[in-house]
C-alpha cells in the first residue's frame, strides 16, 4: 500500500487549480443512463472514484468516448444507445457506495433495477431507506434479497410521480429521487430536499437534457415527468472540498494559496469560520486567495450542518486546523454518527483533542510533531497530510489509496506551492476497500 511522507513546517505559497467536485460527477455521470443521446461532461475530475463509475456505467451499457483533457479535468463523452444490463453487481458496488445513484436513472429508464445494497463504510451505516421509500412513493416496488435491492415499476410501466417527503436531509436520496422522478408520468414535489451545489449542478445538467425541474437550491424540488431526455453538454462544478482543504492548507502553514477556480458561495460558512480563525479570504474573479494570520489562529466551534451550514466533508480538516490553535475549539459532528477516526492518529501527533459522542473538544497546542499515521477514509487521510504539513520533523500517512478517491494530484499540487511532500509506492497490493 502507498504511503505518502511529508517534512513539515514550510509556508505552502502559490497557486493551486480547483478540479471539478467528485460528489457533482458522480450523480451526473449516472444520469447518462436516463438518455440515449451522449451526455458530455467536462472539468471531470481524475479520481479513483471517477473510475469506479465509469466501470460500472459501462457495464449497463454507457459507450464511454475521451475527447480531451485540461488542467482541472477531462471531458467525456457518454451515450447510452441501449442499456444492456440493469443490474449493478455486488463487486463494482462495494467498492463504492455513490453506485447506488444508478438505482433511479434505471429504473426511469427501463421499469427495472437490481442494486447491490452498497454496505456501510468506516464513517457510518449510511443506510439507503430513503432512497428506497422515496421510490416507493413513486410507484416502485422494492425487494432486498440477497443483498440485492431489487425494485421495479407496476406493470412494467413508468414511474408515476408522487410527493416525497423526507424525514432526514439526503444528499444522494434527493439526486436519485430527482433524476428518477424526470421521466415519471406527473409532477413529483421533493420535500426537505438537500441543497448541497451538486445538487443544483445536476439539476441543470438534468434540465440541459430537457428535464423540467424548479425549485433546486431550495427545500422544495418540483419535476414535471417528461418522455424522454437528450443530448447535452455539461461542465461539472468546482469542488467545494477541494477548495476548502485547500484553504486550510494555507492557514496551517503560515501560508498563501491562490485557488483557482473557486467558488466562495458554494462554502460561505466554511469559509466564514476560517475568517473566525483570523485567515483572511479574498474572493476574486480568478476563485480566491487564502492568506494565513501573522499570529497563531484562534479557535473556533464548528458544528456540521447540511449546506448551507458548515460542510461535514471539511470537519476532519478543520479538526487539524484547531489542533495548533490557540484555546480551544468545539467540533460537533451531526451528520455521520463515526467521523471522529482521524482523531487518535491527529492524538499521536501531539494534538489534545477529547471526545464526548459527537463532540470533540480540542485544546489547542503549539506545535505538533510529525509521526506515521493511519489513513481510514477520504477526508480523515487528508486531514493527517494537513496535520504533517504544519508538524515538525516527518510524517507518514499510510494506507493513502483512500485520498486517490477524492483528491487529484494532490502531492504535486502541495509540492508546487513548497511542501516537501513525495508519494512512497508499495509492494503490497492494495486491498479493494470498501467505500
Ligand atoms: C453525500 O453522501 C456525499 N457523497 C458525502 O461525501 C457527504 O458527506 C454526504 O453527502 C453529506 O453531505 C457523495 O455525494 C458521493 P446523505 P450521501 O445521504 O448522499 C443518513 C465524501 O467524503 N441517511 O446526505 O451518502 C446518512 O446515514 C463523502 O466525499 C439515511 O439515514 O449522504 C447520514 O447520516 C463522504 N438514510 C445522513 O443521512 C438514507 O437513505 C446524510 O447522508 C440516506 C442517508
Amino acid at each position: 500500500m502507498d504511503s505518502i511522507r511529508i517534512r513539515g513546517g514550510n509556508r505552502l505559497v502559490g497557486s493551486i487549480p480547483i478540479a471539478g467536485a467528485k460528489n457533482a460527477a458522480l450523480p451526473l455521470m449516472a444520469a447518462a443512463l436516463l438518455a440515449d443521446g451522449p451526455l458530455t461532461l467536462s472539468n471531470l475530475p481524475n479520481l479513483a472514484d471517477i473510475a469506479s463509475m465509469r466501470d460500472l456505467l459501462a457495464q449497463h451499457g454507457v459507450v464511454f468516448t475521451d475527447t480531451g483533457s485540461g488542467s482541472t479535468g477531462s471531458t467525456v463523452r457518454m451515450a447510452t444507445p441501449e442499456i444492456t444490463s440493469t443490474t449493478a453487481p455486488y463487486d463494482l458496488v462495494r467498492k463504492m457506495r455513490a453506485s447506488v445513484l444508478v438505482l433511479g436513472p434505471l429504473l426511469a429508464r427501463c421499469g427495472v433495477a437490481k442494486v447491490s445494497q452498497p454496505g456501510g463504510c468506516a464513517i457510518g451505516n449510511r443506510p439507503v431507506d430513503l432512497h428506497l421509500k422515496g421510490l416507493q412513493e413513486l410507484g416502485a416496488e422494492v425487494d432486498l434479497t440477497g443483498g440485492y435491492i431489487e425494485a421495479r415499476t407496476r406493470s412494467g410501466d413508468r414511474l408515476t410521480g408522487g410527493r416525497v417527503v423526507f424525514p432526514v436531509i439526503s444528499v444522494g436520496a434527493t439526486e436519485n429521487l430527482m433524476m428518477a422522478a424526470t421521466l415519471a408520468r406527473g409532477e413529483t414535489a421533493l420535500v426537505n430536499a438537500a441543497r448541497e451545489p451538486e445538487i443544483v449542478d445536476l439539476a441543470e445538467c438534468l434540465i440541459a437534457m430537457g428535464a423540467k425541474i424548479e425549485g433546486h437550491g431550495g427545500d422544495t424540488i418540483h419535476i414535471q415527468g417528461v418522455d424522454a431526455l437528450e443530448s447535452a453538454e455539461h461542465a461539472v462544478v468546482a469542488d467545494r472540498i477541494e477548495t476548502g482543504t485547500y484553504a486550510i492548507a494555507a492557514a496551517i502553514t503560515g501560508g498563501e494559496l491562490e485557488l483557482v477556480g473557486a467558488k466562495a458561495i458554494h462554502l460561505e460558512a466554511a469559509l466564514d469560520v476560517l475568517r473566525s480563525t483570523g485567515t483572511t479570504v479574498e474572493e476574486h474573479d480568478a476563485g480566491l486567495t487564502v492568506r494565513a494570520p501573522d499570529g497563531r489562529l484562534r479557535g473556533v466551534d464548528v458544528m456540521t450542518e447540511p449546506f448551507p451550514g458548515f460542510p461535514t466533508d471539511l470537519q476532519a480538516q478543520f479538526m487539524a486546523l484547531m489542533s495548533v490553535a490557540e484555546g480551544a475549539a468545539m467540533i460537533t459532528e451531526t451528520i455521520f454518527e463515526n467521523r471522529f477516526m482521524h482523531v487518535p492518529e491527529l492524538s499521536r501527533m501531539g494534538a489534545n483533542i477529547t471526545v464526548h459522542h459527537a463532540s470533540a473538544l480540542l485544546r489547542g497546542v503549539p506545535e505538533l510533531t510529525g509521526a506515521p499515521v493511519m489513513a481510514t477514509d477520504l477526508r480523515a487521510s487528508v486531514s493527517l497530510v494537513l496535520a504533517g504539513l504544519a508538524a515538525s520533523g516527518e510524517t507518514l500517512v499510510n494506507r493513502v489509496y483512500h485520498l486517490d478517491r477524492g483528491y487529484d494530484r494532490l502531492v504535486g499540487k502541495l509540492s508546487a506551492c513548497g511542501a516537501v511532500i513525495e508519494r512512497i509506492s508499495s509492494e503490497t497490493d492494495v486491498q479493494e476497500q470498501v467505500a
